[in-house]
This record gives structure tokens, C-alpha cells and sequence, in this order.
């Protein structure tokens, strides 16, 4: 029993992670989209499965293979990953948001293919709904985790989005660097988290970096329970 404890630290825990781009369909043969492998979302869920959690992988177009023993929810558009993730949200412990949700969407969807004409084509675009901020307001028990790209004041722009979305951590891309995020299979984040703790964990593997960080969140819910 003190070896579960150990070696499996997530068990009998729900966790659900989000992964990839959405994309955003403007035509028959058009769409918007976001950069993203889900190479660091993937591992979170690997890592969280080998941790003894029931995982569930709500995941947009990736060329990714399936993870054996996750349950996996395949997603378009960002409308599509709401939905997904709202409404299993209650039975969660821990939601990881990985995902490289489109802001915008354009306004109208046409089903045709638009034929090109003269001169300059403008698209309306829309605000989609943000995901993780609707999570953070409907949160009750579970532990709210999102990401961020950023490619200047990293830390700064990090830590207002773990207060404006009511999270209980952040992990934070520095993008303006080579080697991290998006289709690389390393990266390096800083972790900050709402009660205080602020780290960087330097340029490793993904599934490394997946290790360190569900080492911090299980350790900030679960710690005190030990
Ligand atoms: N996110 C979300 N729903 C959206 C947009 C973003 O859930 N519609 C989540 C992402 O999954 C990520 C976090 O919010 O976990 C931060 O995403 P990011 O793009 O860095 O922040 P935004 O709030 O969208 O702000 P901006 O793009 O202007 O920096
Ligand atoms: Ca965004």
C-alpha cells in the first residue's frame, strides 16, 4: 500500500487533458487553425495513465497515435472542444489544458467552395468562447490547469491568466526560443501556481516535463492528504 502511494499517486483520480490545435472551417476546402503538435498534451495524458488516473484525452486534429487505456474524444473546432470538456468537467480532479484553442472563428461557414474573384477577400471572424475561463468560473473541487505560449514578459502575461481564469496553476511557454513548444519534441516551461509556487523547468523531453509537472500538481492537491 505505501508503494502505490508511491508509484501510483493518481489513482482513482479523473483527470482529463486537452491536446492539438482546433480548427476552424471557413469553406469546403478552407480553414483556421493553430500551431500544435499535441506532443505535450499526449504525454500529460501518458504520464497521468502510468500514474494510475482514468484519463480522458479530449484531443483536436493531431498526428498523434491513440494511447492505449485513455479515453480518447476526438474534436474539431473549438465549439466542439467546449462542449467535449464541459460537460464531463464535474467528475474531474484534475483538468490539464494543453490545447492551442483558436480565439476567432469565422463568422459564416460556407459549405461550398468560395470561387476567388478580384482584389482583396476580407473573412469576419468571431470570438470563440474561452474554454478554460468558463471551467475556472464553473470550478468547484478539481484542480484547473492551463498553458500559455507567450513570446515576451513570459511571466507577467502568466501569472494574469492564472488569476483572470481562477487557476490553480499555469505552465508557460517561452516561444520566442528555438527548441520549445509546438511540434518539437522538447520543451521547457515555467510553472507558476496559485499558491505561490513559481518554477522553470529547463529544456528536457515532453514526457519529462509532463513527469515534473504532474510531480507539482499531485503534490499541491494531493499532498497534504499523504
Ligand atoms: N484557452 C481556452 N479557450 C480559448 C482560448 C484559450 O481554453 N478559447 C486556454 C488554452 O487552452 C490555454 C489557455 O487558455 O490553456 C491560455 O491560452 P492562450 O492562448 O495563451 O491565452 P488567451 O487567454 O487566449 O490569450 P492570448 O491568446 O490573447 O494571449
Ligand atoms: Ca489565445
Amino acid at each position: 500500500e505505501q508503494n502505490e502511494a508511491v508509484d501510483q499517486p493518481l489513482k482513482g483520480k479523473n483527470v482529463l487533458v486537452t491536446a492539438g490545435p482546433t480548427v476552424e472551417v471557413i469553406d469546403a476546402v478552407r480553414y483556421f487553425t493553430n500551431h500544435s503538435s499535441g506532443k505535450m498534451g499526449y504525454a500529460l495524458a501518458e504520464v497521468a495513465k502510468q500514474l494510475g488516473a482514468n484519463v480522458t484525452l479530449v484531443s483536436g486534429p493531431v498526428d498523434l497515435d491513440e494511447i492505449v487505456g485513455v479515453e480518447m474524444v476526438h474534436v474539431t473546432s473549438a465549439k466542439e472542444m467546449y462542449d467535449a470538456v464541459t460537460t464531463r468537467f464535474e467528475h474531474q480532479d484534475f483538468v490539464v489544458k494543453s490545447a492551442a484553442v483558436a480565439d476567432y472563428r469565422p463568422k459564416d461557414t460556407q459549405t461550398n467552395k468560395m470561387k476567388k474573384k478580384d482584389g482583396n477577400l476580407s473573412i469576419e471572424m468571431e470570438r470563440t468562447d474561452d474554454i478554460l475561463k468558463t471551467l475556472g468560473e464553473m470550478k468547484q473541487h478539481q484542480y484547473l490547469v492551463g498553458f500559455a505560449a507567450e513570446t515576451d514578459h513570459i511571466l507577467e502575461y502568466g501569472k494574469s491568466k492564472l488569476e483572470r481564469k481562477n487557476l490553480d496553476a499555469i505552465a508557460v511557454n517561452d516561444i520566442s526560443e528555438d527548441k520549445h513548444g509546438f511540434k518539437s519534441d522538447t520543451n521547457a516551461v515555467h510553472v507558476l501556481t496559485k499558491k505561490g509556487l513559481e518554477q522553470s523547468i529547463p529544456l528536457k523531453t515532453k514526457h519529462e516535463i509532463a513527469q515534473d509537472l504532474w510531480s507539482i500538481f499531485t503534490e499541491e492537491l494531493l499532498g497534504e492528504s499523504k
